[in-house]
């Protein structure tokens, strides 16, 4: 018998393919990946494609989606002493792993289950594994601290046309399925928990419209801007866009958006009391808040390659451009 789970990313529901869904009427044994594509969870009412195999629930999602953050956000935050993410060895397994997705690879290679095991404190699992807590501890602060490499190129002297591409892969293209992905979770906490937290509903409107801005903001980068920076790169010569202007006239445009959407997340920041749970908050609840200090932390990183390397980099050009002026 297949006894296969796989978890809904957003709400934490388990299909566990040994039982089903009597609810949906799910026979035991049928395959996750044998399940309609149309079928949703069935508490928060997910797409499959919200869902991981449970032996590894958080890791997919964030390579996938977060991956910028893995190179700076990570150690950026664990120096912030945040103590709403302090760890300690009281916390459960799960909660440890929703905060920092990247302690998952700790707790893997140690055989800690903190995906169907994660309501067990990190005490317990350890104890139960024969494992110094102590020393898991400081594994767990080190992967914290720890940060990717791959990010170390000198972007103020690499090709533009390789920076702009690396925007585009290391923060377009992820955050785009994050966006997604937190959209969901947003709306979920504002319905659950709007009654007694009317701020998530405000949450919820500065988050969508964050979103179709940045959405169609990163559209016009990869569609007009990077495009005009590149062809000046190759070519030498100033690009004119179908307003007559010239790049400068897209770089400011951008450059305020930019401003706007750190606008809205100083506001969600300030609405969550800095990402706070309250202590009536569930898990989804958490992961939303975790979820969108990420967001801002990569989105930091993001704007600063383009306001201050990308775009400085690129009116330099122009400036030097023969028939610039
Ligand atoms: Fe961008
Ligand atoms: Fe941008």
């Amino acid at each position: 018998m297949s006894n296969a789970k796989t978890i809904c990313t957003v709400c934490n529901y388990i299909y566990d393919e040994a039982l089903g869904e009597p609810t949906q009427n799910i026979p035991p044994s049928l395959k996750f990946n044998d399940l309609s594509d149309q079928w949703k969870c069935p508490e928060c009412e997910s797409g499959k494609e919200m869902f991981q195999p449970c032996s590894c629930v958080s890791l997919p999602i964030y390579e996938q989606t977060c991956v910028a953050h893995a190179a700076i956000g990570i150690a950026n935050r664990a120096k912030a002493d945040d103590v709403s993410l302090a760890m300690s060895k009281t916390m459960p397994v799960g909660q440890l792993v929703a905060q920092r997705p990247l302690r998952a690879c700790v707790l893997e290679q140690l055989g800690i289950d903190y995906c169907c095991g994660g309501k067990s404190t990190l005490e317990d699992a350890c104890l139960k594994k024969g494992l110094n807590v102590e020393h898991v501890l400081e594994k767990l602060f080190a992967a914290d601290l720890k940060g990717n490499h791959f990010d170390e190129k000198d972007w103020t002297k690499a090709d533009l046309k390789d920076l702009a591409d690396h925007i585009i892969t290391v923060y377009h293209q992820p955050l785009r399925e994050e966006l997604t992905r937190v959209a969901q979770l947003s709306a979920k906490v504002a319905r659950v928990h709007g009654d007694n937290h009317p701020e998530m509903i405000e949450v919820l409107n500065v988050f969508n419209q964050f979103k179709s801005q940045l959405e169609l903001h990163m559209q016009k980068e990869e569609m007009i801007l990077f495009p005009g920076i590149k062809a000046m790169e190759a070519t030498g010569s100033p690009q004119i866009f179908g307003c007559g202007g010239g790049i400068d006239h897209p770089i400011e445009m951008m450059t305020q958006e930019h401003d706007d959407a750190g606008e809205a997340l100083c506001t969600m920041r300030r609405l969550t009391n800095n990402y706070t749970p309250p202590e009536d908050a569930c898990n989804t609840f958490r992961v939303l808040l975790d979820s969108l200090a990420q967001i801002e932390s990569e989105m930091h990183q993001h704007v600063h390659k383009e306001n201050n390397i990308l775009f400085p980099r690129a009116l330099a050009l122009l400036q030097m451009a023969p028939s610039s002026r």
